[in-house]
């Protein structure tokens, strides 16, 4: 091969960021733009579920509503009214099963959760959050899974937000982390009932996505 050539450094690989994992607790880690080399099969995958289950805005029990608007896809969906917080097979708004998980996000999911030490992560709910800027979201535990030994994966995408990782209890203090499209964070195993949250998305336009952050937190949940 000529040594010259400078073909290599200008082809996809040599042009993507080298993956980066930065742990923020004993078992979460953010994986930083690890989402990256797979947006271009991701994003026709992600539209055609949002064209099935289009974004809504849900109620919490305690009658606020959310400022995320909120889908889901695979066999449960999360879902909020003034009955409480659940998982259902069912989109309440067309009365039908969810859009089913497409494989690349399921392999996204894996390969993301693997990478962050929790092997064999088969998940089965993938709840997608739209934010536009002011929209947030508050510090809660994710714990209407059925057991808690499958970590959380979560996917970022479009604009930055200031994400929230906290402790047990809803008063520990708080560690900030900019979230930045294509970046993955997984918590699980000890830290997998911490208080997370995001604080409210800043003004903006991103590139690919438009004025908004999309979030896709994968989970088993049956
Ligand atoms: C969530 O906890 O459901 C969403 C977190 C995020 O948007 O980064
Ligand atoms: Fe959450």
């Amino acid at each position: 091969m000529d040594p010259h050539s400078t073909g290599d450094l200008f082809s996809d690989e040599a042009l993507q960021q080298p993956a980066r994992r930065e742990q923020i607790g004993e078992q979460s880690y953010v994986l930083r733009g690890y989402a990256l080399p797979w947006l271009e099969r991701l994003l026709p995958e992600l539209r055609a579920v949002l064209a099935q289950s289009p974004f809504r805005q849900m109620v919490t029990p305690g009658g606020f509503t959310m400022s995320a608007a909120l889908s889901s896809c695979g066999d449960l969906g999360w879902t909020t009214d003034r009955q409480g917080y659940r998982y259902s097979p069912i989109d309440p708004e067309r009365h039908q099963p969810w859009p089913a998980l497409p494989n690349v996000l399921r392999e996204l999911a894996t390969t993301a959760a693997a990478a962050a030490g929790f092997e064999g992560f088969a998940p089965d709910a993938c709840l997608i959050n739209r934010y536009v800027p002011g929209a947030r979201m508050s510090l809660h535990q994710d714990k209407n899974e059925r057991d808690f030994s499958a970590p959380v994966v979560s996917l970022s995408l479009g604009l930055p937000a200031v994400f929230l990782f906290g402790g047990h209890q809803r008063s520990d203090k708080t560690q900030k982390t900019s979230l930045f499209h294509g970046d993955v964070v997984v918590w699980g195993g000890v830290d997998r009932l911490r208080f997370h949250g995001v604080l409210p998305i800043k003004h903006g336009v991103h590139p690919r996505m438009g004025p908004q952050r999309i979030n896709l937190t994968f989970r088993k949940a049956g």
